[in-house]
């Protein structure tokens, strides 16, 4: 059936503090955040639905969770509890690399995207457990994480990460906002209060239950595994369509995108603007406006947008990008539409100004200098004899292969990424953060591709030959410090990844080099899950 739109009001996910006060000073706080089974109304007419929910307790978990709320420089502890029952809600798929207790029981882990702490508190996709950590993972070392919150001001987000589980994880429920605040930084921008816009997609059964395709595309190979999981409604906080009503002043929205495959080119009906302050969990040295833009899965876009002058009494956050990106299918009337902005009052001008300059890092082109290495990154998709994709593999290898990419610890490199499959991939880094210089099309691509296939080594298949085609810009509000690139399809992209703070040259408080070590991968879960991972080493 179809659900009516803009009916139910835009929630805000409650707020837990990561630090207190004692004797007039911040220090930090240890918290417990579990993860229980329960319903959640995700529309005024759908059943409830039930989820995997993060919270404090089962009453107060929501989906998304709670926004972790914490601040620059006092650290945070969380000891991630599983009350997930005995079976997963949705269906699985034991032949691409899974998690696998021996008993029953749902493996779970979560990771703080865009953190930069200590490997054992990273949230290590074999570090999983299931309830009262019956049952580990081969990596699990520790029950309760350490957020040090050392690094930079800006917006994380927080997620499941558990083996070839992750997709179905989040499609359950299991993610969350965390904010690191920095009042001496952040103060003087005078900026408007954030609200976290965390937006996904999902389509339910008529009795409320979350609809995931049990058959793979693939189903001799992989009984339940797909390339790319799109649901029909789009989610904003944990409501479909939902409407916010505003004043009429400036607001600031950090939108997450917390889609498994979707990406989302966001613009408002009525043409206003988006100014960007930050991109991901950093911000940008000035703002940018732009009326349009793309985000893929687990990109943050931190924008201020100015209903003053709005002349109707309503805009609506419409999307266009083609599912899966870029060649897939169109939007239409239902996955087109995101949430609605009701607009009081008579038209009032705001005379407060987003500040031209923001906060300043070393820019990415000016750290190119001290990069000790460059290496190749290469995305490969492979198909089966009727063009269906069977997996995905970064380098041509599997997870479990022995880590190839080896990064001394508090170094800068330079990292070639080639994109040798029809789609676009975030690819997300944990403990670096990434700074896009160019990206280049390339030439020639199927004889290029046809030697990467067979050799997997991009200077002995004459790399320079093919990476000289147009140069395609990287758009202004993503020239900062990023913890996500999108990877364009049949291009070369040139990163440089920075392993050290991009506020200072200090070295990090924990040890990097630490088991189990850090992964990268490719931000659609789906991709992600079967298997566009590799681990990560940190060596001294
Ligand atoms: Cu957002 Cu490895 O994760
Ligand atoms: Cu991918």
């Amino acid at each position: 059936a179809k659900l009516d739109m803009f009916v139910d009001e835009l929630p805000d996910m409650p707020k837990i503090y990561g630090f207190e006060m004692k004797n007039g000073v911040h220090v930090s706080k240890s918290l417990e955040i579990g993860m229980f089974m329960k319903k959640w109304k995700f529309h005024r007419d759908l059943p409830p639905t039930p989820v995997f929910a993060y919270g404090t307790s089962k009453e107060t978990a929501t989906v998304p969770g709670p926004t972790i709320e914490t601040l620059h420089g006092v650290p945070t502890q969380v000891t991630w509890q599983n009350h997930l029952p005995q079976k997963h809600i949705l269906p699985w798929d034991p032949t691409i690399p899974t998690a696998q207790p021996k008993q029953h029981g749902v493996p779970t882990v979560a990771h703080l995207h865009g953190g930069i702490h200590e490997p054992q508190s990273d949230g290590n996709s074999k570090s999983w457990f299931t309830n009262h950590f019956n049952q580990t993972g081969p990596t699990w070392s520790t029950k309760t994480y350490l957020y040090n919150n050392n690094q930079h001001p800006g917006a994380l987000w927080y997620h499941d990460h558990a083996m070839g589980l992750t997709r179905v994880n989040l499609l359950a429920g299991l993610l969350g906002a965390y904010i690191i605040r920095d009042p001496s930084l952040e103060g003087p921008l005078r900026l408007p209060i954030d609200r976290p816009l965390i937006v996904f997609d999902r389509s339910f059964r008529a009795d409320g239950s979350i609809y995931m395709n049990g058959t793979g595309n693939n189903p001799t190979i992989h009984p339940q595994w797909q390339p790319e999981y799109f649901g029909d409604a789009i989610l904003v906080n944990g409501k479909a369509w939902p409407r916010m009503t505003v004043t009429r002043k400036k607001y600031r929205f950090r939108i997450i995108n917390a889609s498994n495959a979707r990406f989302y080119r966001f613009y408002f009906t009525n043409g206003l603007s988006f100014v960007h302050v930050a991109s991901d969990s950093a911000y940008l040295a000035r703002p940018v406006k732009v009326n349009k833009f793309l985000l893929a899965p687990s990109e943050i876009a931190d924008v201020i947008v100015d209903f003053s002058m709005v002349s109707s009494d309503s805009v609506i956050l419409a999307n266009d990008a083609e599912y899966p990106y870029p060649t897939g299918d169109p939007v239409d009337e239902v996955n087109g539409k995101v949430m609605k902005f009701v607009v009081k009052g008579g038209r009032k001008r705001d005379t407060w100004k987003v500040p031209r300059k923001l906060i300043s890092y070393p820019a990415p082109g000016d750290t190119v200098s001290v990069a000790s290495k460059t290496r190749y990154i290469a995305m490969y998709e492979y198909t089966s004899s009727t063009d269906e994709p069977t997996h995905l593999y970064l380098n041509g290898k599997s997870y479990d292969e022995p880590a190839t990419e080896i990064v001394k610890v508090g170094s800068t490199e330079v990292w070639d990424v080639i994109n040798l499959t029809e789609d676009n991939h975030p690819l997300h880094i944990h403990l670096g953060l990434l700074g896009a210089l160019e990206q280049r099309e390339l030439v020639n691509v199927e004889e290029f591709k046809a030697c990467m296939m067979k050799i997997n080594d991009a200077m002995k298949c004459h790399v320079e030959k093919y990476a000289r085609g147009k140069i395609v810009p990287v758009p202004a509000h993503e020239r900062g410090w990023k913890n996500v690139f999108k990877m364009r399809p049949g291009c070369l992209t040139r990163i440089v990844v920075r392993f050290s703070f991009i506020h200072s040259n200090e070295s990090y408080p924990f040890d990097s080099t630490a088991e189990p070590g850090y992964v990268y991968h490719c931000h659609i879960l789906d991709h992600e899950d079967n298997v566009m991972m590799r681990p990560l080493k940190i060596i001294s």
